[in-house]
């Protein structure tokens, strides 16, 4: 789970790849480090810390010269963020030279192999060894770096996005992927490496997305070649035009990355239903789906699995899909689910959920439905993903990119985009009529305005952040299809202002968590008019009866509620299951406000990492 950039052309490598690991430190920010060729001399430089103390110490310590490079920004899983164990990492000799994304689970034995051997290790890190045992195979089979590469590549388990150099063929880097991302920029005389291909967007559109067990040949002067690693046959790659533009992944005059993501909401829900909710027809046009109806209509049950955000998102699809498409669902964490020897019917149906298409337990969960026959449909926003590669058909949320960790427009557009396929099922199955469609459609697509006029609360919400920004509790209570949105809120502020925050179905407080209130308790309820509002405001009046602090999301123009809460935020009325999209929002705010407040680095919290590609 890091970000891996190189380059080979006729530019100066460096500022390539500073710009490159910056967009990148989304997937890891412990430690950053730079390899560059220049007249058969590599300088190197690496660093605890981020992509900025990284610069500062370039600037400081090496030449910056040179047109081949190599750049890499970590999430540690082998040995701490230090100095040592940042990357590249260089192989005895001095000769070669890695970056590395992923998990070699057999460098123990390797490591010890090679120890016998007479090699020795500086670092703790896995990818030392795999540096190393590439070396040793070059020598020993007297093999050109590609070859060795492969062969070493063959003994390896595990998951890599590899880019190797060797500093006697400068001409020449050598990428390969197993189960972490990895594209390649094909431009004029010059080509790129990166682990998405944010690095290379200002310089080429055209891209190839490596597929697992493929190692890809990039000389100056030469087509890129692309092998297949277990039997060196050619790959005739596709070269893939890129859609994304550079303002896409640029901070846009905001302060943080999640700011602009939660403002960009209203669009992204757009992106997500444009061309596939004609309301005018009234119907729900999505082509991953269309081919394979019967799939669903004739599913023994939906499984849904998911990891933090996107598990949220299935939660709420859970609701809908029952409610609107009566199709029986069960939403399952991807990590617990492939961990449990679960029944899997070959009738049944996989949602899988993941923004970036590349959490590795997702991943895992799909492989595992696939091999027992099920069908599987990925739901991702991060096109050309291995998720969306892995998955048997599937659709594409839109959101754009989203750079900040905690997710904001993945969610809502997740939810859409989930609505979107409730419905087409739901008319497929004829339970639903021609007007309830078109009344459901007309209500989607006002949705966009509606959030539009929700984060107009956002002044209000600073303000209610000011009161709470030092509380070390937080409750979130919700029901029905606001039940998850309820966790959604807890886990926002737990991960970016490192605040204990729990979030329960409304009803369940009376069974525990009642017992955590008092004055100092600030409980935030979902109280919208629609799901269960009596209930809802029954629970407020207990929680009032104890002192609780009570920030209530009302629908606009609720009285009741008003009359309880300490601060009451307005969301916009809409049909039930849509209020999720419309409730979020002032979620989001709050705890965005209070980590800003509380000086915490909102875009990159700590320990964390925007795609969770290790188990
Ligand atoms: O890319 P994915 O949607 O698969 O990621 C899943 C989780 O890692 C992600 O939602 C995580 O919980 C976010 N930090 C939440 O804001």
């Amino acid at each position: 789970m890091c970000g891996i950039v190189g380059y080979i052309g006729h530019r100066q490598a460096y500022p390539i790849i500073l710009k490159g690991l910056q967009r990148l430190e989304y997937r890891g920010y412990d430690s950053a480090g730079v390899a560059l060729i220049n007249e058969n001399e590599v300088n190197f430089c690496k660093t605890k810390g981020k992509v900025a103390d990284l610069a500062a110490k370039v600037s400081s310590k090496i030449s910056d010269k040179g047109n081949l490079g190599i750049g890499h920004t970590r999430w540690a899983t082998h040995g701490v963020p230090n100095d040592t164990n940042s990357h590249p990492h260089v192989s005895n000799s001095g000769n070669l030279v890695i970056i590395h994304n992923g998990i070699i689970e057999n460098y123990e034995s390797i490591k010890k192999e090679l120890i016998n051997r007479g090699y020795t290790f500086s670092s703790d890190t896995d990818t030392e060894v795999l540096v190393n045992l590439i070396e040793e195979i070059k020598i020993r089979e007297n093999l050109k770096l590609g070859r060795a590469v492969r062969q070493a590549l063959r003994e390896v388990v595990g998951a890599y996005a590899i880019a190797v150099f060797d500093k006697t063929r400068p001409d020449e880097i050598i990428a390969a992927k197993l189960g972490s991302p990895l594209a390649i920029g094909i431009g004029e005389d010059e080509f790129f490496i990166a682990s998405d291909a944010s690095p290379f967007i200002e310089y080429t559109k055209n891209a190839i997305y490596l597929e697992d067990e493929e190692l890809a040949i990039i000389k100056r002067g030469h087509e890129v070649k692309v092998r297949k690693i277990k039997d060196d046959s050619l790959v005739n790659s596709t070269i893939q035009e890129l859609k994304i533009n550079i303002d896409q992944i640029e901070k846009g005059g905001y302060d943080h990355f999640m700011l602009k993501e939660i403002y960009e909401q209203p669009n992204a829900i757009l992106d997500t239903f444009r061309g596939r909710l004609l309301v005018n027809e009234g119907i729900v046009k999505l082509s991953g789906l269309e081919n394979h109806l019967d799939k669903f209509i004739n599913a023994r049950r939906i499984i849904i699995v998911a990891c933090g955000t996107s598990w949220h998102a299935g939660l709420v699809a859970e609701y809908i899909f029952e409610d609107l498409a009566r199709i029986p669902v069960e939403v399952e964490y991807a990590s617990e689910f492939r961990y449990r020897n679960p029944i899997i019917y070959e009738d049944d149906v996989l949602i899988a959920i993941s923004q970036s298409g590349e959490t590795a337990d997702t991943l895992a969960a799909i492989k595992l439905a696939k091999s027992k026959g099920a069908f599987v449909f990925g739901v991702c926003n991060v096109v050309g993903s291995t998720i969306s590669r892995e998955s048997h058909s599937g659709a594409y949320t839109h959101a754009g990119p989203e750079i900040g960790v905690a997710s904001t427009k993945a969610f809502t557009t997740q939810i859409t985009l989930l609505s979107l396929m409730a419905l087409r099922l739901a008319s497929a199955k004829g339970i639903i009529s021609k007007s309830q469609l078109r009344e459901h459609l007309i209500e989607l697509e006002l949705i966009p305005e509606k959030v539009k006029k929700g984060l107009q609360s956002d002044a209000y919400i600073q303000e209610v952040s000011k009161v709470y920004k030092d509380t070390a509790n937080f409750l979130y209570l919700g029901r029905g299809y606001n039940f998850p949105v309820a966790l959604e809120g807890a886990l926002k502020l737990k991960e970016i202002s490192y605040i204990h925050a729990e979030g329960y179905p409304a009803a369940e407080m009376k069974h525990g968590p009642i017992a955590l209130i008092d004055e100092n308790m600030p409980i935030v309820v979902i109280a919208t008019k629609k799901g269960h509002y009596e209930k809802v405001v029954s629970n407020i009046q207990e929680i009032k009866s104890r002192k609780g602090k009570i920030i209530a999301i009302v629908t606009e123009g609720d009285t009741s509620v008003k009359e309880l809460a300490d601060h009451v935020i307005e969301v916009p009325e809409t049909t039930e299951f849509l209020t999720p999209l419309l409730t979020t929002i002032p979620l989001q705010l709050l705890s965005y406000h209070i980590a800003v407040m509380l000086d915490k680095n909102v875009d990159q919290p700590r320990n964390l990492a925007k795609s969770v590609t290790v188990e």
